[in-house]
């Protein structure tokens, strides 16, 4: 894979921040876009928009011809059983509110139990807690050890006295790296007969997801974090659970049938795309696919691996015990998402101090407070290199961090020889 050549393809990574070259190490927030991508969606607005589904001429055939060919685009790359699996929303978010909405009408009853984990992206979260406030679900999480890593005899724990109706989870954590052992949940969860839910988000960047490897009921990811445009995204669900679900939103492009005394839907996936959809996204989101396996998943994660060797080694090596690093030591078990804290610096400090070197990372609770919580930190800075990342930026991040602990020090400066 070659990162020079690749960095090329993205006309973002060639602005200068406060003086220097920028370093994108945000890409877990988003990454950016290559200009395949951005003319992908040029391309579409200005020569084949219409709205789709609904016009007879020309033009709008075209525009659901594209649209449609984006839906099988995502399925082949999820390994799905039919593109009708797949269903486009504004992205993660959107997907997990629409489960919970869905299945809180449809399926959970007060007393049932919902399980999640405390690695988990607000929006893993928060959806299941407005169902318990609403519907007087019961909303249990399964915690981590030490190394990050979910507590399966927690879970177990919890299948076995069979209220548990789902269990959701993220396949990567956004804050550890964690990579979860998603088949060996799905298995636990359905022999207890609960539903399998999977935040994609962070993997699908990183890793061609299977989703019928995975074992999952339904996968929801946002293009954003993977080249795409942001405002589109997947809810992936296997399609006898998709028909069996009601939809969540109503309006146009959803039913088969309004009446003033009776209304009835229409099949999956339209039945979840109500209104007018981002046509012109999906299409991109199918461009950044293109993308990515041009380059090949194996390379890519290489690639990915490198980088998060390279971060992981140099701070080891370089800071001992000043910086903290969370989640996994083994590279095998993490993606390349990286929190850390350095001793006595706040998160924000860090990045501001980053930043003025034009090193872009994040810091504060990443939207996870229940691991904030659990971690006993009130937030973490993060880096999260991606494919266009070179070595040389890594090392940029880690002379950066060496500059903030000496800044920080309570020892005395180095003196100067004198001359
Ligand atoms: C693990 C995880 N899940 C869900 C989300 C939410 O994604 P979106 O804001 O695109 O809906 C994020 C975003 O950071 C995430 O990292």
């Amino acid at each position: 894979m070659d990162v020079n050549r690749i960095r090329g393809d993205f006309p973002i990574l060639s602005r200068i921040e406060h003086g220097r070259p920028i370093v994108y190490l945000d890409s877990a927030a988003t990454s950016q876009k290559p200009t395949a991508v951005l003319q992908a969606e040029e391309q579409y607005y200005a020569h084949s928009n219409a709205n789709v589904h609904r016009g007879v001429y020309a033009l709008s055939v075209e525009a659901t011809d594209a649209y449609e060919a984006a839906r099988a685009r995502v399925a082949r790359f999820l390994n799905a059983g039919d593109p009708s699996e797949v269903v486009f929303l504004r992205g993660t978010t959107e997907a997990i509110n629409l489960l919970a909405t869905s299945l809180g009408r449809s399926t959970l009853r007060k007393g049932d139990r919902v399980v999640t984990t405390v690695m988990e992206h607000h929006s893993n979260v928060v959806p299941w807690h407005m169902l318990r406030q609403y519907s007087g679900i019961e909303l249990s999480f399964v915690g981590i050890d030490d190394g990050g890593r979910l507590r399966l005899d927690e879970l177990d724990r919890l299948l076995a006295d069979r209220r548990t109706k789902v269990v959701t989870l993220t396949h990567v954590s956004n804050v550890l790296g964690t990579v979860n052992p998603v088949r060996e949940v799905a298995d636990r969860a359905h022999a207890a007969g609960a539903l399998v839910i999977v935040d994609a988000a962070q993997s699908v960047p990183h890793r061609r997801v299977d989703v019928r490897a995975l074992g999952a009921d339904f996968v929801a990811f946002s293009g954003h974090k993977m080249l795409g445009p942001m405002g589109i995204g997947v809810l992936w669900g296997k399609a006898d659970f998709l028909e069996a679900l009601p939809p969540c939103m109503g309006g146009g492009e959803m039913i088969r049938e309004v009446h003033t005394d009776r209304v009835s839907y229409a099949n999956a996936p339209a039945k979840f795309e109500a209104g007018t959809p981002n046509v012109g996204g999906a299409v991109a989101l199918g461009a950044a696919i293109e993308y990515l396996e041009r380059i090949g998943w194996d390379e890519l994660h290489a690639h990915d691996t490198r980088l998060l060797r390279r971060l992981l080694t140099g701070v080891a090596d370089r800071f001992g015990p000043s910086v903290r690093v969370y989640g996994p030591t083994e590279l095998s078990e993490r993606e390349a998402v990286v929190s850390f804290s350095l001793a006595g610096v706040h998160p924000h400090d860090i990045a501001s101090l980053l930043d003025a070197d034009g090193i872009c990372v994040r810091a504060g609770q990443h939207c996870a407070q229940p691991l904030m919580d659990r971690l006993g930190v009130p937030a973490l800075t993060r880096a999260s290199p991606y494919v266009y990342n070179t070595d040389t930026e890594i090392d940029a991040l880690l002379d950066g961090m060496a500059k903030i602990l000496q800044l920080f020090s309570t020892d005395p400066p180095p003196r100067a020889t004198a001359g």
